[in-house]
């Protein structure tokens, strides 16, 4: 299954808010700094288009939305989604996920990471370039807050039974907690666009969430 072009962006547009380049992120990073105001931290990795950022800022604007997106022509449009609805508790930021919560996101700093349907990487040989890998479970596990989530979701069984079983090994993330299917009120009601384009085609997709113990 191709992917879709992507409309064009509106070059009036204004995406200062809204995107940012890796590089020029702070390391470490403040989010109350770096959004203007203090709310706790969702961050995900690889949005893509941009409608998890959108739907959930627009859902809980008590909470900021951290995406990050390494291809930029997704990144920029994900950030023109932002920028054109005026959502001040969003932002875009343009690189890789992996650094960014490797050299940016402190401990215990963030409330919640959502992975929806990373790249597969079907060949065995390209298995490795796979970011449910044990460095970024261990750096998910370090940045979320005591009782803090990952929302880990695919249509590839393989990879969610292989990241099942390494996020048991390599965490002591407690799940897997079973996520239900939500039944879609209009076009774009999905959690991003590769679960719309799933359930349109009638495909399966294995929802995950875990939690950070809360230390007693
Ligand atoms: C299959 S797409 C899914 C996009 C979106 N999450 C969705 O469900 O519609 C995976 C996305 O992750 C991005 N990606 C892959 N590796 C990444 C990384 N290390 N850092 C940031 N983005 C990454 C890709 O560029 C791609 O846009």
């Amino acid at each position: 299954m191709g992917r879709r072009g992507l409309r064009k962006i509106d070059p009036a547009r204004d995406l200062a808010e809204c995107l940012d380049e890796l590089e020029r992120v702070p390391q470490p990073l403040d989010a109350a700094e770096f959004f203007g105001h203090a709310a706790p931290l969702e961050v995900e990795m690889g949005s893509g288009k941009g409608l998890f950022l959108q739907a959930a800022c627009e859902a809980h604007p008590e909470r900021n939305f951290l995406g990050i997106e390494m291809a930029r022509k997704y990144a920029r449009f994900a950030a023109a989604r932002l920028a054109k609805r005026e959502l001040t508790n969003g932002k875009m930021i343009h690189g890789d996920g992996l650094r960014l919560f490797r050299e940016h996101l402190t401990d215990a700093s963030v409330a919640a990471v959502h992975v929806y349907f990373p790249d597969p990487w079907w060949k065995e040989r390209h298995k490795k370039r796979r970011v449910m890998k044990p460095e970024f479970i261990e750096d998910i596990e370090r940045v979320l807050i005591p009782g803090g989530t990952l929302h880990f979701w695919t249509d590839v069984e393989e990879y969610f039974e292989t990241t099942l079983a390494l996020i048991a090994v390599a965490s002591s993330l407690e799940g897997p907690i079973e996520v239900a299917e939500r039944p879609a009120d209009h076009d774009l009601d999905y959690q991003t666009h590769f679960e719309r384009r799933m359930r349109l085609h009638d495909l399966p997709v294995f929802r995950v969430q875990f939690r950070k113990p809360i230390a007693r």
